[in-house]
Formats: structure tokens, sequence, C-alpha cells
């Protein structure tokens, strides 16, 4: 081991924060580009799905929120593309990825948002899901990544508490309601697991993003954590848990689970969920219809340069 990667190391063992200028293995770097750039792509795609309702939401009240929540994960996006580009890539280049299919999203939204109640479930279930992940990650080793993390917690449990509030109106509502409730369950439970990734047996990078503690905790462990904590919250829906298999285990402390469908999971990630080509087709659309104002800000930039260099 080089003295730099012995040095390294040490930081990392210290639980030093890795900054943007000090030394990292190419390996460490690659990891955290890739990582962090479908953490953005993530933030940007998820847009959508709830997008397609601000015009729906039933009531001004919904509409503002659910305005306000989609503004946030915008901003989620950039900070975490900023974030990334402090590792020597521009945003060019993360959002050629994105377009070309090359860089992932969560699998998540590629799902369709059908009802109102898909929208409570993805407040709920995804951006819960999100927050057990990313509370864990405020502990990452690169600096700028846990920065970030920090930062976005702190608006996601809005996300969460707004969605459960939403299902829970209509769990307590009309039949029909409740009915729609149990439908946005059962069609995003199981898709939100898949968010923790593979089990750990599987996961190509978990050994190395735990050993460089980009990971602090482990995919199957999160996700452990996120099914203990969603049991409670079905049952003061008064909704059926979508996990027949599911049962307190006294001796491990935690729910034994039924098995995710990875066949769906490998099919969403590898580009052939319901709606893989919908989201990048209308991600290209939109990028192309914001370039006059990218092309604005570049000449607003040359022009006030040009003037502070006279
Ligand atoms: N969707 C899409 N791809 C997934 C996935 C998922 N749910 N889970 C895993 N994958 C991919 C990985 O990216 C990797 O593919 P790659 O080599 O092409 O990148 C492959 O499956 C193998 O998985 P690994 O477990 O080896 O990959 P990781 O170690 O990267 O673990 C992860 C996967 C747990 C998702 C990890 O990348 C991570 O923690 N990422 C940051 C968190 C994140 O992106 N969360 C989504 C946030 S969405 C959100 O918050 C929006 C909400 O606010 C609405």
């Amino acid at each position: 081991m080089t003295s730099q990667e012995e040095n390294f190391m040490r930081k990392i063992e210290a639980d030093e924060k890795i900054e943007p200028k000090d030394w990292m293995p190419e390996a460490y770097r690659k990891n955290l580009i890739r990582q962090m750039s479908q953490h953005a792509h993530s933030e940007v795609i998820g847009m959508q799905p709830e997008g397609n309702w601000i015009t729906r939401a039933p009531s001004l009240r919904r509409k503002a929120v659910l305005l306000s929540k989609v503004q946030d994960e915008a901003g989620h996006g950039l900070y975490l593309y900023s974030a990334t580009e402090t590792l020597g890539i521009s945003r060019a280049e993360l959002i050629a990825a994105l377009q070309s299919g090359e860089a992932k999203y969560a699998s998540i939204f590629n799902y369709p948002t059908l009802t109102w109640g898909d929208v409570g479930a993805i407040g709920w279930l995804v951006d819960g899901a999100a927050i057990v992940n990313q509370v864990s990650l405020q502990r990452t080793s690169y600096g700028p990544y846990s920065r970030g993390m920090i930062r976005i917690c702190k608006e996601e449990s809005f996300h969460q508490r707004q969605g459960y509030e939403a299902l829970l109106a209509l769990a307590k509502g009309s039949p029909e309601q409740k009915q729609m409730a149990q439908d946005s369950l059962n069609r995003f439970y199981w898709p939100a697991l898949m968010m923790f990734g593979p089990h750990d047996s599987e996961s190509a990078h978990s050994a190395k993003s735990m050993e460089w503690k980009i990971k602090r905790e482990t995919n199957d462990d999160l996700r452990q954590k996120f099914i203990d904590q969603t049991v409670p919250q079905i049952e003061v829906l008064g909704l059926e848990h979508p996990d027949k298999e599911i049962k307190w285990n006294e001796e491990r402390g935690h729910y034994d689970a039924g098995e995710i469908d990875w066949d769906e999971f490998y099919s969403v990630i590898n580009g052939n969920g319901h709606c893989n080509r919908q989201r990048v087709e209308h991600h290209i659309a939109a990028h192309d219809e914001g370039t006059w104002v990218r092309d604005a800000i570049t000449a607003y930039n040359e022009k006030k340069n040009a003037k502070k260099a006279q």
C-alpha cells in the first residue's frame, strides 16, 4: 500500500471526511460518481410521477403541498449534481449518461401514478425509504455528499408526513377511498423495498462501499429498518399488509418478511419497467426546451465577466 493509500485509509478509519482536494483511490472516486449521480438522477426523475398530479390535486392545500415537495426534489437533485461535480465530472456528462440510459435512477419511478392515492404512497413509502437510506448516508465518508445529505434529510420528513397524511385521509374516508389507499399500498410497497438495492450477497458495490464508508449500513439492514417501521404505520391506516408472510420474530427482534420479486427488480433497472422510456423521453424534451435558459445564463455570465475584466 502506498503512503497515499495508507493516509487515505487512516482518514477513513478515523471517520475523517474525504474532501475534493484530498488524494483518493480512482476506484473510490468512480464509485462515488456512480452512486451520487444516480442519486441526483433519482431526485430529478422522481419529480415526474408526482408532478403528473399537481394539476389534479383534490384541493388547493394538497396542490400547494405537492408543488412544494416536487420543487424540493429539484433542489435535492441540484445539491447532489453539484456535490458530484466536485469529483471532476461535468454536469453535461452526468446528464448525457442519464439520457443515454447508461446511468440508472431509482427503479420506483418507473411505476405509473394511476390515482391520487399513489401520490400519498410515494410520499409515505418512497420518501420514507429514502429517509432511512439518507439518514445513514449523512455519515458517508465523502464530505460534499455527507453535507448534502444533512441538508436533504431536513426536508424529507415533511415529504413523508404529507404523503402519510394524504393516505390517512383516504383510509378514513369512504369505502371507495379506503380501497384506493389499499390499491396504492399494494402497488408501491414492494417497489419501495427494492429502493434499498439487491440482497447484500448480490450487491456488486456494497463490500467496497462499506470498506470505504461510502455506505455506513448494508442494503439488507436498511431494508429491515424500513420493514419494521412500516408495519405499525399500516396498522394505523387500517389497511391490509401487502406481504402475507410478514411476522414478528421475537428472537430476531425484527419482522420476518416475504421475498421480493427480484426478476421484476432486474427487469425494471435494466430498462423494462412500465415508464422507463417515458421518463427519459420527458427528461430529454424538458432539457432541450430549457436550452435557451442555459444559453441566457452563459451569455449573462460572459458579459458580467467581460465587464469585470475591463
Ligand atoms: N433502482 C435502480 N438501480 C438500483 C436500485 C434501485 N432501487 N438498487 C440498486 N440498483 C443498482 C445499483 O445502482 C447498481 O447498478 P450500477 O452498478 O449500474 O450502479 C446495481 O443495482 C447493484 O446494486 P448495489 O447494491 O451493488 O449498488 P449500490 O451499492 O450503489 O446500492 C443503493 C444501491 C442502495 C441504491 C445505493 O446506490 C444508494 O444508497 N444510493 C443513494 C440513495 C438513492 O439513490 N436513493 C434513491 C433516492 S430517490 C429519492 O430520494 C427521491 C425521493 O425523495 C422522492
